[in-house]
């Protein structure tokens, strides 16, 4: 995004100089006072800008990184200032760029017909101009050109003040906040913005982004293939970006206008114009919008569409392998037998020109093939031909026999109407292969000159035997380290051990037995909870695995139905979700069998009784974290969106290092009415509940939100929210907070829970403060889904201020005045 200038070398500004002092013109603007303006007949040669009244944005001459060309560009003065580099926001000759052969005799001039024109003095040849067509008979001696301070630089005809053409109109890389991105109804043509090939060229790129008649915008690769949608603009937002009605409070408006000859705009205006911003189309095809921070003295990232590198439409080339787990500067490497096409291009963040092969196909059956595990098969790109093949072997043969055919598998593939075996063959340069983790994914051959296969399978295999020792060496460590601190901390106690077998889905699950489960549980003696739905008990199974057993109380359901509902939440796992091992199904009694996580429930941490240990704010933020991923998994990636429905403290168990897994998710599917009807009876009591479950309308994911949001007040004030004073006046904690913080100006810090005296992440707490007042919105629409709440948490996504939190007020009788803390 940014691109690092050198400045002018030695020898260039010795023979600039020499330039000068031998030819120079008359008109040249005055080096001792910069100017914001240049008149017709001036030029601007290399060492010197124009700079905007108010000094935010500089024009000149500029080369990117350690190229050797020279381009006119625009950037931000500010930035120049503390980092010493500049950031481009706008290039003239981005695709005419002057060589150095050329630079010290290039000048950028405005002439009397309105035209600003880049050219080589010594032959006079013009390598760039404003592109629109002046008026040939025009002869304007007062016309100037003028850099403003967003940044636009205008032609300005002094007869009658008329804009004759302005940069806004010629976007490159980067939408600027007051710049319009239109569409035009007549010509059916949208303006574009187009990354730069790679950091240190500003030629168009491979990756634009454009508007479409149906007012929404698109990122396309390759000038035609879309890989991203915006959604349509509904009148308040662009309906796949619905944080924009949250997360977008560093802009004061935006907003689609539209014409009657069909024609429409885009602009979007800053709260605080100061500071420098942009919307930045990056060489990876990602739309960053970036703010300068004054206080870090860097960008940060505000928003990234889309979120994943791998989500970049040929982010990697041609037989280019993207992971998002890649360790190192790029989520880009090469299949193994081929290599960089392009390597110089690798170097600087350009991928486009892909991989080729190491030694040349031979065709036919000379050629064998590569196994690469773990591939997502279906964004691979040209799609493959399925075709019926019983075996493996016919399946390669099918691939072989045809020489453009460059890859195969073959996998079991399971849908609900059962398992299928495919075959699938791949033809020509392949992009968007994407490498997933762990079990994801499926086996890719990839076909290989022989000579190649042989001598890759044995380097493979080395790098194999070393991931192995890395791995083990690794998990030895973190064994002893978690063996270390739970004898520590718990005494002696066995050991939960996990045994890695790769087993089958529906196999996840024990189905245990009533009496081997009463004598785990020491005929249900050790009891860990209670709650609306059972009572949960401790238990050691002969293997001596600890256990979690939950008796369901007062339901009973159909013995198929419960198999198969459990079934079901078997399957959803996550590092954040606690995990099911099993469960009993024998007549009336129905149990539920857990993994035991070590440090029990957050509740007995936020209650602060003598002897519980006091959670520092790093260990609440990485629970915060973890609850909100945990959410979002059971949100929006399983298979079948979950919602949890009784998210609280309770419900939040912790490991030995203190990181969250959620307890009890799919109850609500498995017990179903019961569930609302355990859950709405417990209102009062509890105050984690959205008010929607008392308001009859359907239940959504958002009223996990709220509870979330709920948890998360508690977890920064360590008490609970709603609070008895001695005098007998209620308070409420979201209310009481966000009047105190939002209304009254009070530091973020008066909310912290005393015990921590003070020590907190200024910049966490007010991330965690603001999206739990967003959380308990009472309007579902304001609330964040949790994907937004991860992304906040985590930085990557802007939190407004929220609104002070009124309608809880009618709940209690609130004091203005009292103090949630003090008794
Ligand atoms: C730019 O060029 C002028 C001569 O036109 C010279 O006086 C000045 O020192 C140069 N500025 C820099 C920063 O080199
Ligand atoms: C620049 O000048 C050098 C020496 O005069 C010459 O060797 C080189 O080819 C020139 N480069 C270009 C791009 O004209
Ligand atoms: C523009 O007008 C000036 C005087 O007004 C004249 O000297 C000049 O030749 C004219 N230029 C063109 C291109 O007509
Ligand atoms: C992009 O498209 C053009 C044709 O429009 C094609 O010639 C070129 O090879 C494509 N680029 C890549 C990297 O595939
Ligand atoms: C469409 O109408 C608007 C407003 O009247 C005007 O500014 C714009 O130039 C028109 N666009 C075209 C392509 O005529
Ligand atoms: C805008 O941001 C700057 C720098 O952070 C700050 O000094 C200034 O007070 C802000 N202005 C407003 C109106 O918030
Ligand atoms: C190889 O496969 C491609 C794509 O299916 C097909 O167009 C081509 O005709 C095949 N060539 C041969 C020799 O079968
Ligand atoms: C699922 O598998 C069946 C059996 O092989 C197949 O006929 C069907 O097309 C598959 N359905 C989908 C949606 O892939």
């Amino acid at each position: 995004m940014d691109t690092i200038s050198n400045p002018p070398s030695k020898s260039f500004l010795i023979a600039f100089l020499w330039f000068i002092l031998s030819f120079a013109p008359c008109h040249s603007i005055s080096t001792s006072s910069t100017s914001d303006t240049m008149f017709a007949g001036q030029l601007l040669t290399a060492n010197k800008t124009l700079v905007s009244k108010e000094r935010k944005f500089e024009l000149g001459f500029f080369t990117p990184g350690n190229s050797k060309n020279y381009y006119i560009g625009i950037w931000f003065r500010q930035v120049f200032a503390v980092q010493k580099k500049k950031t481009i926001v706008w290039v003239a000759n981005r695709n005419k760029p002057i060589t150095i052969n050329d630079s010290s005799s290039s000048e950028l001039k405005l002439i009397e017909n309105g035209q600003l024109v880049l050219m080589i003095t010594r032959t006079q040849i013009p390598i760039w101009s404003t592109d629109s067509t002046p008026s040939r008979t025009m002869n304007d001696s007062s016309v100037k050109a003028v850099l403003r301070d967003d940044g636009n630089l205008v032609i300005l005809s002094s007869t009658n003040g008329n804009v004759l053409w302005e940069s806004f109109d010629h976007p490159t890389h980067v939408h600027l906040p007051g710049a319009r991105l239109g569409y035009n109804g007549l010509t059916k043509k949208a303006m574009k913005v187009t990354s730069w090939r790679n950091t240190e060229d500003p030629s168009d790129g491979i990756y634009s982004i454009e508007l479409g008649p149906d007012k929404s915008f698109s990122l396309i690769w390759n000038g035609s293939q879309k890989f991203y949608n915006s959604g349509v603009w509904n009148g308040r937002f662009f309906s796949n970006i619905p944080e924009m009605q949250v997360g977008y409070g560093f802009m004061s408006s935006f907003g689609i206008t539209s014409y009657e000859n069909g024609s429409y705009d885009f602009i979007y205006l800053l709260s605080n114009k100061t500071l420098p911003f942009g919307n930045f189309l990056d060489t990876s095809g990602q739309s960053k919008a970036s703010m300068w921070s004054s206080e870090t003295r860097d960008w940060t990232v505000i928003w990234t569409k889309p979120l994943l590198h791998c989500q970049v439409y040929g982010v990697c080339g041609a037989f280019g392998v993207c992971s998002e787990n890649n360790i190192g500067p790029s989520v880009c490497q090469c299949l193994s037998g081929f290599e960089h096409r392009y390597p110089k291009d690798w170097d600087l963040l350009d991928y486009s020109g892909g991989c080729a092969r190491r030694s040349t196909l031979q065709c036919g059956n000379e050629d064998s093939f590569s196994k690469m595990p773990n591939m997502r098969l279906t964004k691979i790109s040209p799609s493959a031909n399925a075709l019926a093949a019983d075996n493996a072997r016919k399946c390669e043969l099918a691939c072989l026999q045809n020489c453009s055919c460059s890859a195969y598998s073959y996998n079991t593939n399971s849908n609900s109407s059962g398992n299928s075996i495919q075959c699938l063959l791949w033809y020509g340069d392949l992009l968007n292969i994407e490498q997933l983790s762990g079990d994801e994914g499926n086996d890719l051959y990839i076909r290989l000159a022989r000579s190649q296969g042989h001598e890759l399978g044995s380097k493979t295999k080395a790098s194999t035997i070393w991931i192995i020792v890395g791995v083990v060496l690794s998990g030895t460590i973190i064994f002893l380290g978690i063996t270390f601190l739970f004898l520590r901390k718990r005494g002696i106690r066995r050991l939960i051990s996990r045994t890695p077998k790769q087993e089958e889905a529906y196999a996840f699950l024990t189905a245990f037995r009533y009496k081997d489960l009463k004598l785990a549980t020491k005929n249900f003696s050790d009891k860990l909870g209670s709650g609306g739905f059972g009572t949960v008990y401790k238990g050691i199974l002969p293997d001596s695995t600890a256990i979690a057993v939950k008796k369901l109380e007062g339901f009973s359901q159909d013995q198929k139905q419960f198999r198969s509902e459990v079934s079901t939440i078997g399957l959803i796992q996550h590092v954040n979700l606690v995990r099911l091992r099993g469960f009993c199904s024998e007549g009336r009694k129905q149990m539920l069998v857990y993994d035991l996580i070590a440090n029990g429930s957050l509740d007995k941490y936020l209650k602060h009784q003598n002897d519980s240990i006091i959670l520092n704010w790093q260990q609440r933020y990485q629970i915060a974290t973890g609850v909100a991923r945990g959410l979002a998994y059971l949100h929006e990636k399983c298979r079948d969106c979950i919602i949890h429905c009784d998210i609280k403290p309770e419900n939040v168990l912790l490991e030995v290092d203190f990181s969250p897994r959620i307890a009890d998710f799919g109850l609500a599917k498995l017990l179903g009415r019961e569930f609302s009807r355990v859950m709405t009876s417990m209102r009062g009591t509890v105050g984690y509940l959205a008010p929607e479950w008392t308001s009859g309308v359907a239940i959504t994911a958002k009223a996990d939100v709220y509870s979330y949001g709920m948890m998360l007040f508690e977890i920064i004030s360590g008490t609970r929210n709603l609070k008895q004073f001695k005098n007998g006046k209620m308070s409420f904690f979201p209310t009481w907070a966000s009047r105190k913080v939002i209304a009254e100006g009070q530091p973020v810090l008066s909310i912290l829970d005393n015990n921590l005296d003070g020590k907190a992440d200024i910049e966490e707490l007010n991330r965690a403060f603001r999206v739990a007042c967003w959380c308990v919105q009472e309007e579902e629409y304001q609330r964040p889904s949790m994907g937004q709440v991860v992304q906040i948490l985590e930085g990557l996504l802007e939190v407004n201020p929220p609104p002070i939190l009124s309608y809880l007020q009618v709940i209690v009788d609130n004091e203005d005045t009292a103090s949630f803390f003090s008794e």
